[in-house]
């Protein structure tokens, strides 16, 4: 089947980047969210990235008109009628997804595949909420998604090769690159970072080296541009806890139970960048070891 019209359901940061990638890519677009303000908000954010591109000589002006020309605003799931392919990018929680996706199982053609941008929940289950399970699919993009070229594709029990193969098209299409993973908890990038962040979490729990010296050490020597305290801070100490735990309880396995100086720091108040402090302090405005706390 061509995949012409993309509907994006969620106009948030993530549903505003997967706009720019697909209309960029050549698709027209629904993008939906629940309420026209908030419609228009995701709108706003890909005019501004698309600006971005304009003032670096990148696009013209009249080539980012024609692109905003194929967006359409929705709040209505009644509008995914129309469209070859969804990609929720809704909020994380498993009633809201499913709640849309039984509306859209409703309103659009059997051919239609159905993606979600899921970091955590399983693909398996959130297709047990429509009648086209092979037609369900994972499609995990990373932030900021114009820039970061991977898209997980995840697989469910019952997802057909073509779902696969289409939905690695338009990956391809949109310029990005694609992986195939399984349907475990974290899938694969998540999983994998999630036990890199808990390692360095037990050394330094163990004393085997400071804060300071585990980033400097990852930076220096394995690439990374970010130490995994640093990216911890920068993503919130309390989003980094749910991801913790819910991968302890996907895997329910020990090894996986989340760092009780991650839980302490999050009870404390201390969520990283955003309230001023969390490994690091930042109430100078730079970044400081702590000098109040011993971890
Ligand atoms: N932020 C990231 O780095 C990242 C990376 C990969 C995947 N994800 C996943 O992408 C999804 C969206 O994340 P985000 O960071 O863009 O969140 P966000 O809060 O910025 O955006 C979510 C948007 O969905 C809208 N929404 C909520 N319920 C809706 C409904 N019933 N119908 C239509 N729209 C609805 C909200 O109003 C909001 O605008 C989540 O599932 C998240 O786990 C996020």
């Amino acid at each position: 089947m061509e995949i012409r019209k993309i509907m994006v359901v969620g106009a948030g940061l993530m549903g505003s980047g997967i706009t720019q990638v697909a209309v960029q890519a050549g698709y027209d677009v629904i993008l939906n969210d629940t309420t026209e303000a908030l419609a228009k908000k995701g709108a706003a954010t890909l005019a501004e990235n698309l600006d971005r591109q304009v003032k670096k000589g990148k696009m013209t002006e009249d080539e980012k008109a024609a692109l905003t020309a194929r967006v359409t605003l929705s709040t209505s799931i009644e509008d995914a009628a129309g469209a070859d392919f969804v990609i929720e990018a809704a909020f994380e929680n498993f009633e809201v997804k499913r709640a849309i996706f039984q509306k859209l199982d409703g309103v659009c053609g059997p051919a239609t595949i159905f993606a979600t941008n899921t970091s955590s929940l399983p693909i398996t289950k959130l297709a047990a909420s429509v009648n086209r399970p092979d037609r369900f699919i994972g499609m995990h993009f990373f932030s900021p998604v114009q820039v970061m070229t991977l898209v997980e594709i995840i697989r469910g029990l019952k997802t057909s090769a073509e779902t696969i193969a289409e939905t690695e098209a338009v990956v391809k299409r949109m310029g990005k690159e694609s992986v195939r993973v399984k349907d475990v908890p974290g899938f694969l990038v998540n999983r994998i970072n999630a036990a890199l962040r808990l390692e360095a979490y037990n050394c330094l729990a163990e004393g085997v080296a400071t804060i300071e010296d585990i980033d400097k050490a990852l930076k220096l020597a394995l690439r990374h541009p970010m130490g995994p305290f640093e990216v911890a801070d920068f993503v919130g100490l309390d989003v980094g806890l749910a991801v913790a735990r819910s991968l302890f309880e996907g895997y329910k396995d020990i090894k996986w139970r989340p760092s009780m100086l991650l839980e302490n720091l999050v009870e404390s108040g201390d969520l990283g960048r955003k309230t001023g402090k969390g490994w690091y302090d930042y109430t100078s405005g730079e970044k400081k070891p702590r000098n109040d706390v011993e971890f």
